[in-house]
């Protein structure tokens, strides 16, 4: 199955394509100059020329093109670039791992887009896609060490309940890292808006968090 990640050349994209890639999946890292991308892409995989990973750099219109997608620029282009592939993400799931946050002073606060959260603004702007929410609070550098398991839930939130089952099938093809069903995109504000929360954890006590749901088999 092939992942197309737009905006794939980010820390967060790359990791997230680097572990995609390492449990099998076919992944497309995007960007807007496809130059970029396959520079992105050599560097990732120089410390794993022995793999047989499949991960290559390509435009952002060709990451689209894959039978999923993953938004992963910065969190105020996400809806105007989805709206951009619209016709190419027709139908398909569209899963956005955007949190929109500023640094205020020393703390990280997060900001509310117009209809609460960046997955929803996604969802209003390519209505004929399926979009989701993931991948929120899983540290870049962390997702690119892929020689170590990440441990953590995964919240997930999508309108549709194929959308959140697809979803949570490709977070748990990454061992350690559980997928939860949190409900529509009406919940992906406050998940969003945690991770402010979680850097701000990071900050102070020097480390990298994530998050862990208990009471749940
Ligand atoms: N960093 C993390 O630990 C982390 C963890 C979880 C989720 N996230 C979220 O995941 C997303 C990506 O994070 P990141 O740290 O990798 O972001 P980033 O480095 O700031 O941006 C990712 C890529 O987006 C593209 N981009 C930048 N401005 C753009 C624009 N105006 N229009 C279209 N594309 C643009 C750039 O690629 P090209 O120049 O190659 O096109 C850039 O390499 C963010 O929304 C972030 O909130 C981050």
């Amino acid at each position: 199955m092939k992942i197309g990640i737009v905006g794939g050349t980010g820390p967060a994209g790359t990791g997230l394509g680097l572990r995609l890639s390492s449990v099998g999946y076919d992944v497309d890292i995007g960007s807007r100059s496809s130059g970029r991308a396959a520079e992105v892409v050599e560097d990732t995989l120089e410390q794993w020329t022995d793999s047989n990973f499949i991960l290559r750099g390509v435009s952002n219109e060709e990451a689209a093109r894959a039978e999923i997608v993953v938004l992963a620029t910065p969190w105020d282009s996400c809806a105007p670039t989805a709206k951009s592939f619209k016709e190419l993400l027709k139908g398909k799931l569209v899963i956005c791992m955007a949190n929109a946050l500023a640094r205020v002073g020393n703390e990280f606060h997060a900001l509310y887009p117009p209809r609460g959260s960046i997955a929803a603004d996604v969802q209003a702007a390519i209505p004929l896609s399926r979009v989701s929410m993931a991948f929120q609070h899983l540290p870049a550098k962390e997702l690119g060490e892929i020689q170590n398991n990440m441990e953590g839930d995964v919240l997930v939130c999508a309108d549709e309940q194929g959308s959140i089952d697809e979803t949570i099938q490709i977070v748990e093809k990454m061992p350690s890292l559980r997928g939860l069903d949190c409900g529509s995109l009406a919940n992906a504000a406050p998940v969003e808006a945690f991770t402010a929360v979680l850097l701000q954890l990071n900050q102070l006590y020097k480390t990298r968090s994530s998050v862990r749901i208990t009471g749940l088999e």
